[in-house]
Formats: structure tokens, C-alpha cells, sequence
């Protein structure tokens, strides 16, 4: 069977994507592709990545506002920063820092979300699937992932 790397995708409630594409991701989403939506990617707890990281994702995609349209001024770039100091801990833990990306959208943008998720899919699909890593991060936080 196919190899189909599961992807958490944390979307900004905010992120102006067009009708159709929010249509596309809150009704068609492929089963691969588990959603959240936070109110602002300012908002992201590192401890919903290493849930979702424990939960056996094998990628990250955190979808927000352009900078300059963040609904909280500046969440999104501190939500970058965040992101920027939470990739050691991603090191510490053994997940490859590539898998966890950042797309920053506009409703302009028609069709791109589809085409961030595809692309980063193929890209994950190059890489091994993430399997011994829930295990161990499991272990970190002191749980089971059997
Ligand atoms: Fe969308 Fe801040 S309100 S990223």
C-alpha cells in the first residue's frame, strides 16, 4: 500500500483564505490531513506540536496571515520567533526540523493552500515515515504510545 504521510495542519481561523479553498479544507481535507484551528498562529502552544508529534504526524504545516495582516499585530511573527526557539527542542527530540513548516497566506493566494499541502506530502513522502519518534517522545513526557 502507498505510503500517505499524516500531516497535522494548524490554520490561523483568521487566515484569509478564499471561499472555495476554506470550503476545500473544512469539508474535503484527505483523511492524511488532521486539521485545528487556533485563533491566531501567536496562539500556538509548542505542546499542541509535541501532542500532535506523540500523535504519530509525520509533518507540520501551521498556515497563518501574511505579517502585515496578523489580527494580533505581530502573532504571527511571534509565533515564527516561537517556532525559531522550538526547533531545538525538535532537534533534542530527533524530528527533523523540515518537517514542521510555515505558510503564511492570503485570499489571493487561490488554490495555494492545496498546492502547500501536495507539495510538502511529496516532501514527506521522500523522507522516512516518523515512527519511532511518537515512541520516543511518548517516553519524554513520561506516557505510552502503544
Ligand atoms: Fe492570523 Fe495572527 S490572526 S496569524
Amino acid at each position: 500500500m502507498e505510503y500517505k504521510p499524516k500531516i497535522a495542519l494548524f490554520q490561523c481561523l483568521w487566515c484569509l483564505f478564499s471561499e472555495a479553498d476554506q470550503y476545500w479544507v473544512d469539508h474535503n481535507l484527505p483523511s492524511s490531513i488532521h486539521l485545528a484551528k487556533l485563533s491566531c498562529t501567536g496562539r500556538i502552544n509548542p505542546l499542541y506540536i509535541l501532542n500532535a508529534i506523540q500523535g504519530g504526524v509525520d509533518g507540520i504545516m501551521i498556515s497563518g496571515c501574511l505579517p502585515e495582516k496578523c489580527h494580533f499585530k505581530e502573532g504571527n511573527l511571534s509565533a515564527l520567533r516561537q517556532h525559531d526557539a522550538f526547533l531545538n527542542l525538535l532537534d533534542y527530540i530527533g524530528f527533523d526540523r523540515e518537517r514542521v513548516r510555515f505558510v503564511w497566506l492570503d485570499l489571493q493566494d487561490l488554490g495555494r493552500i492545496q498546492r502547500e499541502l501536495a507539495d510538502f506530502e511529496v516532501f514527506l513522502k521522500e523522507l522516512q515515515p516518523e515512527k519511532q519518534l511518537a515512541t520516543r517522545v511518548s517516553a519524554l513526557s513520561g506516557g505510552s504510545n502503544d
